[in-house]
């Protein structure tokens, strides 16, 4: 995995339990509570979304929360921020396709 280790500012990465979580059908290596989008980077996952009208990819764009190009479907939920969604054991995530579908969720999501 690709990450900053000890950046300049925030200092060095914290001690985290490693995971694992399902993307696109692929398990994946990940840091519990660190941001899905930031887990999908360091694994080179940089296309998170395809537009409705032209199919085009999105990826992180503000990565704050406020523009959605990152949106993906987590535990059949879509539309869910990944910038700003920390990563849980077990989460099944998907790329999404134009709106998303909704699959129903899986006890992940915050209540
Ligand atoms: S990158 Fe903008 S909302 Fe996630």
């Amino acid at each position: 995995m690709a990450r900053v280790l000890n950046h300049i500012i925030l200092g060095a990465f914290p001690e985290r339990r490693k995971v694992t979580i399902t993307v696109d059908g692929v398990p994946m290596e990940a840091f519990e509570g660190e941001m899905i989008a930031a887990a999908l980077w360091a694994h080179g996952k940089k296309d998170l979304r395809y537009t409705k009208k032209h199919n085009h990819p999105r990826g992180i764009y503000c990565g704050i929360g406020r523009c959605t190009d990152c949106v993906m479907i987590v535990d059949g939920i879509p539309n869910v921020r990944t910038c700003k969604t920390p990563v849980k054991d077990g989460m099944v995530i998907e790329t999404q396709k134009g709106l998303g579908e909704w699959k129903g969720g899986t006890g992940h999501e915050e209540s």
